[in-house]
């Protein structure tokens, strides 16, 4: 009787500790989960489309979410948004891909100039002058009804081809 009563017992420890396990393997995996993941990556919103200039770069702001681990920062980003005439559109990401300086669009020289090396690019992102080694970087978008939604991402600066980070 007693080693009936202690084989129940144990089984029933046994038993208790398979479903314990069972259920703390995904509880500890969402606890420490993000701590592991980096994203970088966000879609958002950088406004109409029906008001941009055909063939003039405009400066746009998206507000893109990170998370990095269990920490969730907010950060604005001006991307630079082309509208050719063809109806086609061209988002470029901020920086020289140089160095990474932020550049402008000259309208009386209708080039984008960067003000740390002199790196030139024209109207659809090509090289003119100076030291970047590669084109502008586009970045992804869609368009949902009027609105016009990049997935901004950050590019290694110094290196001969777009590279994420
Ligand atoms: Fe733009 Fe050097 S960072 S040319």
């Amino acid at each position: 009787m007693t080693t009936r009563r202690r084989f129940l017992g144990r089984l029933t420890g046994l038993i208790a500790a398979v479903i314990g396990t069972i259920l703390a393997v995904p509880a500890v995996g969402y606890l420490i989960g993000p701590s592991w993941r980096r994203v970088s990556a966000t879609r958002a919103s950088a406004g109409t489309i029906a008001d941009l200039p055909v063939d003039q770069p405009v400066q746009r702001e998206v507000v893109i979410e990170t998370h990095d681990g269990w920490l969730k920062d907010q950060n604005t980003k001006g991307v630079w948004v082309v509208k050719r005439s063809t109806g086609e559109i061209n988002v470029y990401n901020p920086h020289c891909t140089h160095l990474g300086c932020a550049y402008k669009w000259s309208r009386d020289e209708q080039r984008f100039l960067c003000p740390c090396h002199g790196g030139v690019y024209d109207l659809n992102g090509r090289v003119l002058a100076g030291p970047p080694p590669r084109p502008l970087d586009t970045m992804e978008h869609t368009i949902d009804g009027d609105r016009l939604i990049v997935t901004y991402v950050d590019f290694k600066s110094g290196a001969s081809k777009k590279i994420p980070i």
